[in-house]
């Protein structure tokens, strides 16, 4: 299941260590700035205390990447967001030491105060992102990543084949039928996602909607709605991702079953006929009739890495 990141690692052990944080840019100026500047300035007339403060920080930085790698907490790899979260942090308190005036004793301690937190906020966020990969029971799931030993970004494919199932949709007449083709992993997987919608009839596919929302909702389902449908992912690229089959049953309103049982069927078509028109217009066998809902659950991932 991880085995190309393991690959990967094996390839990578043998360069030299660097430290996620070491692939943000902005927090490598940021550092930059403290050390050679900031204690530059203020520690001019002590050279071990500020030897020491560099040391402690270098050796911090250095030490996020020398965590035990672990399928559920840490592979050596970060995505963007969270290397830009991290970067933050780290920004954060470098500012905050920078920004007041402590002294000697202090000083160290308030920069290796930030440096412990700073290791506590990567071990509570890299887990998060860590037991992400791979995590599509199906489908073609997509990361880019950013290796936390060379700092090269590249982007992974962890295919699992593309079916997905059939779900069964038991819907009862009058009300909305939702097709709802989001899969746990779509929000972890990378970039922006495309859905289509089909109608299968005779085995043949009829497009129904494509766009970026996962849902599909035909308001008033009738009879005429019973049928096989199926939605597919696709990746930013248009590459199929994965694929749902659905199996509507629009069910008679409850109480009114009688109307459709068989033998009563060609006698009471009038009191049926006469139910749908005394409600707006009759719906129309065209796609037009249905309407798509935007998905919320886009940058649900991103707003729990944020946290
Ligand atoms: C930094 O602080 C931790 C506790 O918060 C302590 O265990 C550690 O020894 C300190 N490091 C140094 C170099 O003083
Ligand atoms: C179902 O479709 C048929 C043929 O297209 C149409 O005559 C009928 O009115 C439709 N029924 C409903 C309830 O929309």
């Amino acid at each position: 299941m991880i085995s190309w990141l393991v690959f990967w690692l094996i390839a990578q052990s043998i360069a030299r260590s660097q430290g996620c944080l070491k692939c943000s840019k902005e927090a490598m100026a940021l550092k930059k700035e403290f050390t050679d500047h900031f204690l530059e300035k203020k520690l001019r007339r002590e050279p071990d205390l500020k030897k020491n403060l560099k040391k402690l920080v270098d050796d911090a930085i250095e030490g996020l990447s020398h965590q035990r790698i672990d399928p559920e907490k840490y592979m050596a790899m970060i995505d963007e967001t969270t290397l830009g979260i991290l970067a933050t942090h780290f920004k954060r308190y470098m500012n905050r030491i920078m920004e007041s005036d402590f002294e000697d004793g202090q000083l160290f301690n308030e920069v290796n105060w930030s440096l412990q937190k700073l290791l506590a906020t990567f071990q509570e966020i890299m887990p998060t992102i860590t037991k992400l990969h791979c995590s599509n029971e199906c489908g073609v799931m997509m990361y880019v990543s950013t290796n936390c030993f060379n700092c090269i970004t590249r982007s992974h494919t962890c295919n699992k084949g593309i079916y997905c199932g059939e779900r069964r949709v038991q819907v009862e007449m009058d009300e909305d039928l939702i097709l709802d083709c989001a899969l746990r992993w779509h929000k972890a997987s990378h970039g922006v996602k495309k859905y289509r919608f089909y109608r299968v009839v005779n085995g043949k596919e009829q497009v129904m909607t494509t766009g970026e929302d996962s849902f599909l909702v035909k308001k008033e389902a009738n009879s005429n709605d019973t049928g096989r449908y199926r939605c597919e992912m696709l990746d930013p690229e248009g590459h199929l991702s994965s694929r749902l089959d659905f199996h509507v049953v629009v069910l008679s309103p409850v109480g009114k079953t009688t109307w459709f049982t068989r033998p009563h069927l060609t006698t009471m078509e009038g009191s049926l006929a006469l139910g749908v028109s005394s409600r707006a217009p009759p719906p129309q066998e065209d796609w037009t009739a249905w309407i798509v809902i935007a998905c919320t659950g886009g940058l649900l991932f991103l707003v729990v890495a944020a946290l």
